[in-house]
């Protein structure tokens, strides 16, 4: 290989572990705050939860810890589907969340969940 092809290969390599390193979200950009609503559903505390996508990328993918999760109170699906048994939330599954956008919902049980953000994917352009 000729010296100049190496430099090339070499700042192509460069940028691409740059814009690797810029074009992603970190976790702690989904902020998720949860408050009680002072509303009580089937003898349950209702908590209010806004996930809001705080990156300057749209992410897509957004899964919470829902480990043990449950609700009294029926969540829209396509806002946040929890598996079976509960381990993961996914945050308005197949969908893109924009960036500054905050997902809403509200559950209802006797105790508050973490659902702390564990993976999510940023379309960073
Ligand atoms: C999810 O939450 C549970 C219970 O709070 C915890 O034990 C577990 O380590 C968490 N998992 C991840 C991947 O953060």
């Amino acid at each position: 290989m000729r010296a100049s092809t190496i430099k090339t290969l070499t700042i192509v390599l460069f940028l691409a572990l740059i814009s690797e390193g810029y074009g992603k979200c970190l976790l702690s950009d989904i902020s998720v705050r949860q408050s009680q609503t002072g509303v009580m559903v089937k003898g349950k505390a209702e908590w209010s939860v806004s996930i809001t996508n705080k990156c300057s990328c749209v992410q897509t993918n957004v899964v919470l810890n829902c480990t043990g999760f449950q609700s009294a109170e029926e969540i829209d699906p396509s806002i946040l589907t929890v598996t079976l048994p509960p381990k993961l939330g996914f945050v308005k599954p197949g969908q893109a969340i924009n960036r500054d956008e905050v997902v809403s919902f509200k559950y209802a049980w006797d105790n508050q969940f973490s659902l702390n953000p564990i993976s999510s994917q940023s379309l960073c352009p």
